[in-house]
């Protein structure tokens, strides 16, 4: 592994829940090193956004929980959080993938879309203390080898790439991105992170339809604002900052 801690320790479970709540299990009963990975072949239950299912195929995907410790990270910089992710998501990505063959963006907030498929998703669950994070789990998942997809959005690295793709060295990339964009984090870049990260934000500058208030609204995509909302125009020129409640993206 060529980090300094993430990955240095990986857990590997041929069957588990969530690799999530396998990782809470663990800072509850021991004290995990920060960096320490939790990787499944097969989930049972895997955790996705806002209490939804995240269903992979048994051993084509990663399925991976990423420990961090980021204490020092106020409260309201929590964002950033994710920012990291998606962005050691993007580039574990891109690697795979020549870029100038396919469109990779993130969507807001936090899937990588390849062609306007979701191939990788990301569920972070912080504990809290005060007005900091005590620690932090990112959980990631990457649709690599599964050629079919009962979501029609979603799609795999193989179903782009056309090979078949190695699952731990993809473990490895995405550990190494993930400490890159850690470390800036720990040192305070956040302007760059946030700059970096929409670098690939998809759609922005761009008027996109939305499901807004029960309807379809087009709304030009101007960025986020300082804790993560995404950062609206509407067609009366009026700027709004909307929260993932808020609003859809209609692709
Ligand atoms: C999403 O809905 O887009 C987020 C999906 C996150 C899935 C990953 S797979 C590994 C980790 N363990 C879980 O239970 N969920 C995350």
């Amino acid at each position: 592994m060529e980090t300094l801690f993430v990955g240095k320790n990986i857990i590997y479970l041929p069957v588990v829940e969530s690799t999530n709540s396998y990782a809470i299990d663990l800072l509850k009963n021991v004290n995990p090193l920060e960096g320490t990975v939790v990787h499944a072949a097969h989930q049972t239950q895997g955790k996705g956004q806002r209490g939804s299912v995240w269903n992979s195929e048994p051993s084509s995907n990663l399925t991976v929980s990423i420990i961090l410790k980021p204490s020092f990270l106020a409260l309201k910089n929590q964002f950033y959080l994710y920012m990291i992710a998606a962005l050691a998501c993007y580039d574990t990505t891109a690697e795979l993938l020549s870029t100038g063959q396919f469109d990779i963006k993130i969507k807001w907030p936090n899937d990588i879309l390849v062609n306007r498929k979701k191939v990788a998703g990301i569920l972070i669950e912080n504990k809290l203390s005060n007005s900091s994070i005590s620690h932090s789990v990112l959980g990631i998942g990457i649709n690599l080898n599964q050629l079919i997809f009962p979501d029609a959005k979603a799609g795999s690295i193989k179903n782009f790439a056309k090979r078949e793709i190695n699952i731990e060295q993809v473990l490895k990339r995405l550990c190494y991105h993930t400490e890159h964009y850690y470390l800036l984090l720990k040192k305070s870049k956040l302007e760059e992170l946030k700059s970096l990260y929409l670098t690939h934000l998809l759609g922005l500058g761009k008027t996109l339809n939305f499901v807004y208030r029960d309807s379809s609204v087009p709304f030009k995509v101007l960025g986020i604002g300082d804790t993560g909302l995404l950062l609206l125009q509407d067609s009366g020129g009026l700027i709004k900052e909307m929260d993932v409640k808020e609003v859809t993206w209609q692709l």
